[in-house]
C-alpha cells in the first residue's frame, strides 16, 4: 500500500494531462474518438512515467509514436498463436539459420520499445552508473515516487549474484509489454459497458455527484478524484468489478505445469508434467457463484449479495490470475483505473458515436476491442445535489 501511494504522483500527472487533451482534441472539437485507441495510450503513458518517468508522448501527439502500439500489438498476436503451438517458434522466431544471421549482424532490428529503453537508460547514464554502485541515495524522496527503472538498478546494487544490466532493461521493457494493453483493454470494458448502460452510467454519476456535494471528493478545479476517495465510493467499486467479470483481459487459459509428483485436483488425478490451467472467461460466468444472470452486466450483484457469496465472488475472479504468478502490477494497474474513471467521467459526458453498435473484440491472448468509438462533451462539473 505504501508503495502504492508512492505511484499516484506519477499517475496523477498523466491522468491531468489525459484530461486537458481530451478537451483539446476531443471535447472542444466535436470530432468522434476512437476510445479503445484513446485509452490504450493513456496506459502506455502511464507506464512510461512509471517506469522512466518520461511518458512515451501518445497522449501529446494522439499517434501512435514509433509504431510502437502495433508493433507490440502485432507481437502480442504472434506469442498468442506461437504459445499454444511453441514449435511455429522454432520456425519463425528461434530459426536457428535466422539467430545466426542475428548474431552476425546481417537481420534484425532493434524493437522500437527497446530502441526507447536504451534512450532513456542513456539519458540517465551517470545516475544509473551511481545507483549501480551505491544504491538508491538516502535523500530520496520516497512520497514523490521513485521510478522502475531506479528501482531495477538498484536491485543490481542489492542483489548482484542475480540481477544484471540486462535483466534491468528487460524488466523495464516488460513493464510496458504487461501492463500497458491489459490496462488499456480493462478501461474500455469498464467506458462501453456503462455507455451500454444508461441506467448504471447516471447511477454512478449520482454517486460522484453527492460524494463532491457531502465532500467525499474534493471538488477540484480539473475534476479529478484521489485513490484515497474513489476507495469511498461503493458503486464506483462494483461497476468496475462488474466489468472485470464480464470482460477479463486476458482471453486463454493461463498454464501452469504439474509437478512431477502428479497432482489431485476435485478428485481427478493429473499426472506431473501436464499442463492445466483456467480462463477468466470461463470462471467468471459461473452461475452458482455469480448468479443464473451471469450474461448480464449488473454492478449491484456485487452489493446485494450474502457475505459468504460475496467472498466467493471476490475469491472466483481471476482478471489478474492468481497463486505464485499472479499480476504485478494488479495495484498499479487499479490505482489507475479507479482514478482514472471518476475523473473522466466527472470531466466529460461520454456518449457512444453509433448506440445501436457492438464494438467488436477480438482474442489475442489479450480480448482486444476495435470499433469502440465515443464522443465527448464538457461537463458541469460542480456538485448538483
Ligand atoms: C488491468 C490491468 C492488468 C491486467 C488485467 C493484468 C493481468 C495479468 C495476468 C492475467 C497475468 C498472469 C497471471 C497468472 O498467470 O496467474 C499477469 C501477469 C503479470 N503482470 Fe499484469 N495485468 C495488468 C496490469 C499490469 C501492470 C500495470 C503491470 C506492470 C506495471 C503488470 C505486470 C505483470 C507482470 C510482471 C506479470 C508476470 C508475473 C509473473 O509471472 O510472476 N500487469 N497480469
Amino acid at each position: 500500500m505504501s508503495a502504492l501511494k508512492s505511484y499516484e504522483p506519477l499517475v496523477d500527472s498523466t491522468v491531468d494531462f489525459y484530461l486537458e487533451q481530451t478537451e483539446r482534441f476531443y471535447a472542444a472539437t466535436g470530432k468522434t474518438c476512437n476510445f479503445n485507441r484513446w485509452l490504450q495510450f493513456f496506459a502506455f503513458d502511464v507506464i512510461g512515467e512509471l517506469t522512466w518517468n518520461k511518458r512515451l508522448g501518445y497522449v501529446e501527439k494522439d499517434v501512435d509514436i514509433d509504431s510502437i502500439v502495433t508493433v507490440l500489438g502485432d507481437f502480442l498476436s504472434y506469442c498468442a498463436v506461437v504459445g499454444q503451438q511453441p514449435w511455429l517458434d522454432l520456425l519463425i522466431n528461434k530459426n536457428p539459420i535466422k539467430m545466426l544471421l542475428q548474431r552476425w549482424g546481417l537481420v534484425g532490428k532493434v524493437f522500437p520499445i527497446t530502441k526507447f529503453a536504451l534512450e532513456r537508460q542513456a539519458e540517465r547514464a551517470a545516475e544509473v552508473e551511481k545507483i549501480k554502485l551505491h544504491g538508491l541515495p538516502d535523500s530520496t524522496d520516497k512520497q514523490s515516487g521513485v521510478d522502475l527503472l531506479s528501482k531495477f538498478t538498484a536491485s543490481i546494487y542489492e542483489h548482484p549474484e542475480f540481477m544484471t544490466d540486462d535483466k534491468a532493461l528487460a524488466a523495464s521493457i516488460s513493464m510496458v509489454f504487461a501492463g500497458s494493453e491489459t490496462t488499456g483493454i480493462s478501461l474500455s470494458a469498464a467506458f462501453y459497458y456503462l455507455l451500454k448502460n444508461p441506467r448504471v452510467y447516471q447511477k454512478l454519476m449520482a454517486e460522484l455527484d453527492e460524494a463532491v456535494g457531502n465532500g467525499t471528493i474534493v471538488d477540484r478545479e480539473n475534476g479529478t478524484v484521489t485513490w484515497a476517495e474513489a476507495q469511498k465510493l461503493p458503486y464506483l467499486d462494483a461497476v468496475i468489478q462488474e466489468s472485470f467479470r464480464l470482460h477479463p483481459a486476458a482471453g486463454l487459459i493461463l498454464e501452469r505445469v504439474v509437478p512431477p509428483q502428479g497432482i489431485t485436483v476435485c478428485g481427478e488425478f493429473i499426472p506431473g508434467g501436464t499442463i492445466v490451467g483456467c480462463n477468466g472467461w470461463v470462471i467468471h460466468r459461473r452461475p452458482e457463484i455469480f448468479g443464473a444472470d451471469v450474461d448480464t452486466y449488473r454492478p449491484e450483484r456485487w452489493l446485494e449479495t450474502s457475505p459468504e457469496q460475496l467472498r466467493d465472488m471476490k475469491a472466483s475472479m481471476f482478471q489478474f490470475g492468481g497463486g505464485s504468478r499472479t499480476c504485478l502490477g494488479k495495484n498499479i494497474s487499479l490505482l489507475e483505473m479507479y482514478k482514472l474513471i471518476p475523473s473522466f467521467l466527472r470531466r466529460f459526458e461520454v456518449e457512444l458515436e453509433d448506440p445501436s453498435k457492438p464494438w467488436k473484440c477480438e482474442n489475442h491472448w489479450f480480448v482486444r476491442q476495435v470499433e469502440f468509438n465515443a464522443k465527448f462533451k464538457p461537463r458541469q462539473l460542480h456538485a448538483t445535489v
